[in-house]
């Protein structure tokens, strides 16, 4: 199956689902980057568009025998932050996964139907995921630095993508974007393990961005992290969507209501059951179960 490709370095990182956001050094040198996807427009980063950025049609995702995801259809617009919300076990990591072929990591997992990135299906047999995955960041639940300094974790998928040019004024600015080279400007040869759980989760982002990303895909960033440390990043995820298309994972309804410009409501089964103005969901939600789920009746 085409979407199994994958390299050696990948197939280590399974277990904790964690990889690395631009995993397999030896294979990048080797590959392209071109995935056979019109580049980015972002002349005015200021100007906020409903261009449709990701688009899955009618994906069904399944892990074995079993179905995660059922026939989800949506259009995620560019530059705008969307959230996904629902219970857990709804299927929500699994659509994250799908948008950058993260599943494909998961051996038993097998993907049905489409999902575009910017007009071309990530599907195709001729796109590379690991190209994909350089257009399509992660960031993660617990943060994961690397056990190296934190220019380090930065410059790193800089340095194995041969970007590694003007690198000092790369990795200062993706620091300054994730909102943390202030509170370690003195420091970037310690080690990024030595930051705090809210101050790693930032370096997780800076590291995401340093390759300048069109997408950033987040599943539950903030849950680990104390109500200071959330707010940080909420703040952040807000910069970050004047420049990049958000997708969140979040449990808490009142950061998606706060964040988010599209709430896409997840419910058992793996359907997608409503997705809307993100006001549209919380003020007015056409579906009565989603009314009960975000009034906390179940879930
Ligand atoms: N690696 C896997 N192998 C087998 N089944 C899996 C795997 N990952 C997820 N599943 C199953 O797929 C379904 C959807 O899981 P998923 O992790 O996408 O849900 P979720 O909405 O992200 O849940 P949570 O809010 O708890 O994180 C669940 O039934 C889960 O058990
Ligand atoms: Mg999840």
């Amino acid at each position: 199956m085409t979407n199994k490709q994958m390299t050696s370095s990948e197939t280590e990182q399974t277990d904790d689902q964690q990889p690395n956001p631009t995993p397999g050094t030896d294979s990048l040198a080797d590959r392209g980057t071109d995935i056979g996807v019109e580049t980015s427009s972002r002349d005015d980063p200021a100007t906020v568009t409903d261009r449709t950025i990701i688009e899955s049609r009618d994906l069904d995702v399944y892990y074995g025998d079993d179905q995660a995801l059922n026939g989800i259809s949506m259009e995620i617009p560019e530059q705008q932050v969307t959230a996904l919300i629902g219970p857990s076990g709804c299927g929500k990591s699994t659509f994250l996964r799908s948008i950058n072929r993260m599943n494909d990591l998961i051996d038993i997992a097998r993907v049905d139907g489409e999902l575009f990135f910017r007009e071309k299906n990530v599907y195709d047999d001729d796109v590379d995921p690991v190209a994909l995955r350089r257009r399509i960041g992660m960031v993660f639940q617990s943060p994961n630095p690397f056990p190296k300094s934190i220019y380090d974790n930065v410059a790193y998928g800089l340095r194995v993508q041969g970007q590694d040019d003007n690198l000092d004024e790369k990795v200062h600015t993706a620091l300054e974007r994730a909102a943390l080279l202030d509170e370690v400007e003195d420091q970037l040869d310690s080690s990024g393990l030595d930051l705090s759980g809210g101050q790693q989760q930032r370096l997780c982002i800076a590291r995401a961005i340093a390759p300048d990303p069109e997408v950033i895909l987040m599943d539950e960033p903030a849950s680990a992290l104390d109500p200071v440390a959330t707010s940080k990043i909420e703040d952040l995820i807000e910069d970050l969507a004047e420049e990049y298309t958000v997708i969140i994972v979040t449990h808490n309804m009142q950061q998606a209501a706060r964040i988010s410009d599209k709430t896409a409501v997840f419910l058992t089964g793996g359907n997608l059951v409503e997705f809307d103005d993100t006001t549209k969901i919380f003020e007015n939600p056409e579906s009565d179960r989603v009314e009960d789920y975000i009034t906390g009746k179940f879930g």
